[in-house]
C-alpha cells in the first residue's frame, strides 16, 4: 500500500534538512571554528559527517581516535543541527589496503587493484567485512544516543563488483542456494547450447572477462543479481550492527539514480528512508528542459522506492561539478529552483556535496558552499543561504506526500535482462530512455506519477504503464491481470513478455494471463535501420515510428491504429482490449513523442485522472503539489531560461513565504519559482 500519511525521515524531524557533506578532519581548528559560524549564516541545519573518515578514526590498525568527532558531534548539537553520521567503509586507509591486499578488488581479467581510490574493496572479502564491522561497531557504540545523531548514512554510493577468488566462491554459494541442483541450473540456463552443461559447481566462473564465458544469458543475469545482492548484504551487515545499538535510529545510504549496479527497489527495503545523489547536468545543459524532467523522474523514482514516503536529496552540487563535461555555473535562480524541485517531488531536504571545497586532491575544484576564497558574500554562498531561508518557511511540509494515481514500471531486472539477452542489439533497446519518454509525456500534461517495479503493489493505481516489460518476474503478469480485471488500465509496448526470470523465451509468445489481458499475440518483430522510418495511422492522424515494429496476429483486441507501409501495412499497430472491468493497450512500434502524448492524454481523461493544476502557463513551467494532513503546497517552477506569465486559475492560494494571497496572474523570471499553500485538496 502506497504511503498517504505524513512520514518524516526520522521521528524528531521538525525541519526540512539543509546542509551536506562536511569533512572537518581535513581542516585546522581555526577553519573548523569559522565553519560553525558560517553554517549558521548559510541557514545550514544538517551535516553529514564521517564519509571517507576511516584514516582519521583509525589511524593505525586497532588504534582509534574519536576526539575530533566527539567535538564535532557536540558542536553540531550546540548549534541545533541534525547529523547524518556516515560509516566510513567507502574508502579504506592506506595501512589496511597494503597490509591486507586481499580486500582489494580484482578486475574481470583477474588483476588485483592497488590500494587507493575509493569503493575499491571486495564485498565478499572476509577481512574487509571484519574490519568494517569493527569500525561500524565502535561508531555505533559511541554515538548511538548522541543528541545530534539524526540518522546513519551507511557507506557512500555502494557500487561495482569484484572478480577475485572470494567473490567467485560467494557466487557459487549464491547459485547453489538459488538452484539447489546443477540439473536445475543447467535447465534454467539452457546450457546444452554450445555444449556448456556444468557437471560441478567449481566449473562456474563469473561472466564478463574478455577471455571468459560470455554466452550464457542466465549466467550473466545471475551475476548481475549476485553483484547487486553482494552490495545489499554488505549494507545489511552494517545496518544490523547499527540497529543492535539503537533500533530506532534510521539508516540510509546514498543511491545513484538509475545506476545499473544495484537494484534500487531491493536495496531500499533495507533502508528506513531512501536518499540519493543528484548530479543532473552531466548528461545535459541546465538550460534545457529535458535535464529538469530527467531529474524529476529520478526524484519520483526515489520517492517510490520508499513506498511513497519522503526521501532525502543527500547530495547535489551548490554550483558546478568538476567531472561534468562542461563546468557550467548555475544561472541566477537555478539553485533555488533545483532545491525546490526536489522538495516538490517528495524530498525532505536539500543537501550538498560539499560544505567546504577541499584544498587538494581529486575534487579540489568541485563546487562547494564555501569556496577557496572563504567568502560568505560569494554568489554561491548567498544562493545557498537564500534557499536555506526559504526552506525554513516550508518546514510545515516535513513528511508530506505526493498524490498519484498513475505508475510507470521501471525494473532493474528487466533492464539487466534486456542488456543481457539483446547484447548484439545493445544500441537499440534504450530501455531507460523509453521509460523516460512515457514519463516526459505525462510530465508535459502535469500528471503526477510513481515509478514502480515488478514487485510493487499496484492496487492503488488507476493506470499502470509498463513499457518494454521484456522479462516477467515475481508474478507481475498475474498482478497486472488482476489489476486490469478490477478496473485498472494497463499500457504496454513491443518487447514485452518475451522471457521468464531465468531469461528463457516463452514458447508460444506472451504467456497467460497477460496474453488474454492484451488480447493479442505478437508473431515477429522488425528492426528499422537507424535512418529508416515508417508511419502508423490512428484516428486519421499519421505518426512516425523508428527502430521497432511488431507483427501482431490472433487479435481479439480492438485495433485502433495500423501500419501504413512495408509488407505489414494494414496490420495492427495499436490495440485495446477489454478484460474484466478494465482495459489494456498494446503499442507495437516505437512511435514519435506526439503519439505518446496523444495516447497518454486519452488514457488519462478516460480514467478521470486530472492534471495537477489547471493553470495556464508556457512550456517549461511545471506545477507540482505535495500534501500534509491539512494543507496542499503548490510549487510553480519555471525551468525555462525566459520569463513566464502564468494564470493560476485557483482561489485561496497563499504565498508560502509571505502569507499574502496570490494574484491570479503571476510572472516568473527565468528559472524563477514560487510556492503557495492552500487547504488540503486532491486533484
Ligand atoms: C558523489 C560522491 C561524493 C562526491 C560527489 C562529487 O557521487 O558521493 O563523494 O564525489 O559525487 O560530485
Amino acid at each position: 500500500m502506497k504511503n498517504t500519511r505524513q512520514t518524516p525521515l526520522f521521528p524528531n524531524q521538525t525541519r526540512l534538512l539543509h546542509g551536506g557533506d562536511y569533512n572537518p578532519e581535513q581542516w585546522p581548528a581555526e577553519i573548523v571554528a569559522q565553519d560553525a559560524d558560517l553554517m549558521d549564516q548559510a541557514n545550514v541545519n544538517s551535516v553529514t559527517l564521517g564519509v571517507f573518515s576511516w584514516c582519521a578514526l583509525e589511524p593505525s590498525e586497532g588504534v582509534f581516535d574519536f576526539d575530533w568527532l566527539d567535538r564535532m558531534m557536540d558542536s553540531q548539537s550546540e548549534h541545533g543541527r541534525y547529523v547524518g553520521l556516515a560509516t566510513p567503509t567507502a574508502a579504506v586507509p592506506a595501512w589496511m589496503g597494503t597490509k591486507y591486499p586481499e580486500i582489494l578488488r580484482v578486475n574481470p581479467d583477474g588483476l588485483r587493484n592497488r590500494q587507493g581510490n575509493r569503493v575499491n574493496t571486495s564485498y565478499a572479502s572476509k577481512v574487509f567485512q571484519e574490519k568494517a564491522a569493527i569500525i561500524v561497531s565502535k561508531l555505533a557504540e559511541r554515538y548511538t544516543g548522541h543528541p545530534a545523531l539524526a540518522f546513519w548514512h551507511i557507506s557512500n554510493e555502494y557500487g561495482g563488483c569484484c572478480y577475485g577468488p572470494e567473490s567467485i566462491l560467494a557466487f557459487r554459494e549464491w547459485l547453489e542456494h538459488k538452484y539447489e541442483s546443477l540439473e536445475n541450473l543447467n535447465r534454467c540456463w539452457w546450457t546444452e547450447f554450445w555444449s556448456h552443461r556444468y557437471s560441478a559447481w567449481d566449473q562456474i566462473f563469473p561472466p564478463g572477462a574478455p577471455l571468459g564465458e560470455t554466452s550464457i544469458h542466465g549466467l550473466t543475469l545471475d551475476w548481475k543479481r549476485f553483484s547487486s545482492d553482494q552490495i545489499i548484504s554488505f549494507l545489511t551487515m552494517e545496518r544490523c550492527i547499527l540497529k543492535s545499538y539503537g533500533p530506532d535510529i534510521p539508516v540510509t545510504t546514498n543511491l545513484m539514480g538509475t545506476y545499473a549496479g544495484v537494484d534500487g527497489f531491493k536495496i531500499s527495503k533495507h533502508l528506513d528512508f531512501v536518499s540519493w545523489d543528484s548530479y543532473p547536468w552531466f548528461h545535459g545543459k541546465p538550460s534545457e528542459l529535458d535535464g529538469w524532467i530527467r531529474t524529476a523522474f529520478h526524484h519520483d523514482l526515489n520517492r517510490s522506492m520508499g513506498d511513497g514516503r519522503s526521501f532525502l536529496l543527500m547530495e547535489c552540487t551548490p554550483s558546478s561539478s568538476n567531472w561534468y563535461p562542461t563546468m557550467k555555473l548555475k544561472r541566477p535562480g537555478q539553485h533555488t529552483l533545483e532545491g525546490l524541485q526536489a522538495i516538490a517531488h517528495g524530498s525532505d531536504g536539500v543537501q550538498y556535496f560539499q560544505w567546504r571545497q577541499s584544498a587538494g586532491s581529486l575534487e579540489q575544484f568541485h563546487g562547494a558552499v564555501v569556496g577557496h576564497n572563504n567568502r560568505s558574500d560569494a554568489r554561491v554562498f548567498c544562493d545557498v543561504k537564500e534557499l536555506g531561508a526559504k526552506l525554513n518557511q516550508l518546514d510545515g511540509l516535513v513528511g508530506g506526500w505526493v498524490h498519484t494515481k498513475v505508475a510507470i514500471v521501471f525494473d532493474w531486472e528487466v533492464l539487466w535482462a534486456i542488456q543481457t539477452c539483446l547484447e548484439y542489439r545493445s544500441k537499440t533497446p534504450q530501455y531507460t530512455e523509453t521509460i523516460l519518454s512515457f514519463y516526459r509525456s505525462l510530465f508535459d500534461i502535469s500528471i503526477a506519477v510513481d515509478i514502480v517495479d515488478s514487485t510493487c503493489d499496484l492496487t492503488d493505481y488507476r493506470v499502470v504503464i509498463a513499457p518494454m516489460l521484456f522479462m516477467l518476474r515475481n508474478g507481475i503478469e498475474q498482478r497486472l491481470a488482476s489489476f486490469v480485471s478490477n478496473g485498472g488500465c494497463l499500457v504496454t509496448t513491443y518487447l514485452s513478455g518475451w522471457v521468464d526470470d531465468s531469461t528463457k523465451a516463452y514458447l508460444g509468445g506472451i504467456p497467460e494471463p497477460l496474453r488474454s489481458v492484451l488480447g493479442i499475440v505478437p508473431e515477429e518483430w522488425d528492426e528499422l535501420y537507424p535512418d529508416e522510418t515508417n508511419t502508423i495511422l490512428w484516428d486519421r492522424r499519421q505518426f512516425t515510428f523508428t527502430t521497432y515494429s511488431e507483427r501482431i496476429l490472433n487479435v481479439s483486441a480492438t485495433v485502433l491504429a495500423t501500419f501504413e507501409n512495408d509488407f505489414y501495412a494494414g496490420e495492427p499497430a495499436l490495440t485495446v482490449n477489454q478484460y474484466g472491468s478494465g482495459k489494456a493497450y498494446y503499442i507495437a512500434s516505437r512511435n514519435e513523442a506526439a503519439f505518446t502524448s496523444t495516447l497518454m492524454q486519452q488514457v488519462m481523461s478516460e480514467h478521470g485522472i486530472l492534471p495537477i493544476s489547471n493553470a495556464s502557463h508556457p512550456v517549461g513551467v511545471s506545477i507540482r503539489t505535495r500534501n500534509t494532513p491539512t494543507e496542499t503546497y503548490v510549487f510553480v517552477l519555471n525551468y525555462a531560461n525566459t520569463t513566464a506569465e502564468i494564470s493560476l486559475d485557483e482561489p485561496n492560494l497563499q504565498d508560502a513565504y509571505t502569507g499574502e494571497l496570490a494574484t491570479v496572474q503571476i510572472t516568473l523570471e527565468a528559472f524563477g519559482s514560487r510556492v503557495f499553500r492552500k487547504p488540503l485538496s486532491y486533484c
